[in-house]
């Protein structure tokens, strides 16, 4: 196992499938607690960034039936294994899966209903550009969820340090992540953590009459 933990910052070849099918598995917990903190109307038009082997992407458009769902994610492997995943709902042209990068989006302005990041800003190269990013993708009003199953808390680094090394996570402290959504633009930021494990969730929203989404 160890010799694929390099891997879940950019997931590639035969080791990232195996990433791939095993986080498509394994986060399904973490997935749903997170799914649990934010209403999905039918018709909503939802990305999910970071979208690893596509299981959230799936989820997501279970949900949202009347809506779409993007995923994006930079690793072509990943891209190619989340359209596999989904092969039958971008057929029916209610998945759309995109390599790029989330610091930088081909999306329109005030294009998305939610936005959902799940154990993939410990990876991003520019935390506040790839936020800036995400609120300007989001409609007005439209949410930010991001979940992550790791915390920077002075015990949870110290004590996992050789898995973070390992991974190549870059973590940071809740009320930084909090802070940095706040200085980029966004109205109000809701951080919420389950009793007695890492677990942790913000819940970030766009204010109402933002429109040019900068
Ligand atoms: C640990 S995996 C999580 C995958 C999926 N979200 C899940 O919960 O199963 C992290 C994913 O984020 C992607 N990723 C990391 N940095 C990224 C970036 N800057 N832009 C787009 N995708 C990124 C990686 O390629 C990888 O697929």
């Amino acid at each position: 196992m160890f010799g694929l933990m390099d891997q879940f910052k950019r997931p590639t070849g035969l080791r990232g499938r195996l990433i791939a099918a095993l986080m498509n598995r394994n986060h399904k917990p973490l997935t749903l607690w997170g799914l649990s903190h934010v209403d999905i109307a039918p018709d909503d038009v939802i990305l999910d960034v970071g979208c690893g082997g596509g299981k959230t992407v799936n989820r997501l458009v279970q949900r949202a039936s009347q809506g779409k769902v993007f995923g994006i994610d930079y690793s072509p492997d990943m891209v190619k294994y989340s359209k596999k995943v989904n092969k039958q709902l971008i057929a029916e042209n209610r998945v759309e899966i995109l390599e790029g990068s989330v610091e930088k989006m081909v999306f329109p302005d005030n294009f998305f209903d939610l936005v959902t990041a799940f154990e993939t800003y410990y990876f991003w190269s520019n935390i506040p550009d790839a936020m800036r990013e995400i609120k300007r993708v989001l409609k007005p009003n439209g949410k930010l969820l991001m979940v992550n199953e790791m915390v920077k808390d002075g015990v949870y680094e110290v004590e996992h340090a050789k898995l973070i090394e390992k991974t190549h996570v870059c973590l940071l402290p809740l009320e930084e992540i909090r802070d940095l959504l706040l200085s980029v633009g966004f109205a109000t930021v809701q951080v919420v953590t389950e009793a007695g494990s890492p677990w942790n969730a913000f819940i970030a929203q766009k204010v109402s009459n933002d429109k040019k989404g900068k």
